[in-house]
């Protein structure tokens, strides 16, 4: 059974505690999302683009918990946010036992494990709320996030071609999934 808080030894001297977030954490989570997206050129949205206002994304965290319809885990390390990750599930009953799985680590704690400790925690929960799928969608081009997924135990389930327009250049998304049982 997984338990949060969860927290893992990174590198020598330093803990990373993932937690799930709520309606305290909206500000944190709406300046981690601002930074990834200057960080990183792989995600849907860009710089400035598509932030949810502080109103929006505290109302997003509570119907999560209200309405049973998946959970956001923080990643934090010395109590700074690094890595939030999102599994959120529809709540029609034909469609509810699935969900989309979303993680992101700020730049400065990439290759460190960080993605892989927030992603086997998810999964684990994931299957402890019942869910029986896990669908992402990731740039075709973004190896360091494939080779985590395919290593988590996803499994490439298609490709679409011009997926993402980035400043003018079109790119092929890869969609992955994972069955749990
Ligand atoms: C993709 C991302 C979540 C990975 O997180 P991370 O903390 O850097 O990943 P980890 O350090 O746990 O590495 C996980 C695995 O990725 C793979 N990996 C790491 N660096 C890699 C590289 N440079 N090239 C290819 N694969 C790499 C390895 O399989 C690694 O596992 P291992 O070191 O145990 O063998 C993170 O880099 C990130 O947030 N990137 C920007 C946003 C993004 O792309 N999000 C995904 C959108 S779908």
């Amino acid at each position: 059974m997984t338990r949060l808080p969860l927290r893992f030894a990174i590198g020598e001297a330093r803990f990373l505690t993932v937690a799930e977030a709520g309606p305290a954490d909206a500000a944190s989570l709406r300046s981690h999302a601002r930074q990834v997206a200057r960080e990183s050129d792989f995600l849907n949205a860009g710089p400035g683009e598509r932030v949810l206002t502080l109103q929006a994304q505290v109302a997003f965290l509570r119907r999560l918990r209200t309405n049973h319809t998946g959970f956001v885990l923080k990643g934090t390390i010395g109590g700074r946010l690094v890595a939030v990750l999102s599994l959120v599930r529809p709540s029609q009953p034909r469609l509810s036992h699935r969900s989309e799985f979303g993680l992101t680590v700020r730049a400065a704690h990439w290759g460190q494990g960080i993605g892989r400790r927030m992603g086997e925690a998810a999964i684990a929960l994931a299957a402890q709320h019942g869910l029986r799928k896990l669908n992402l969608r990731v740039r075709a081009d973004n190896r360091r996030a494939i080779e985590l997924y395919r290593t988590l135990g996803f499994v490439q389930e298609g490709r679409s071609p011009r997926s993402l327009c980035v400043r003018g250049r079109f790119f092929a998304e890869v969609m992955m999934g994972l069955c749990l049982n």
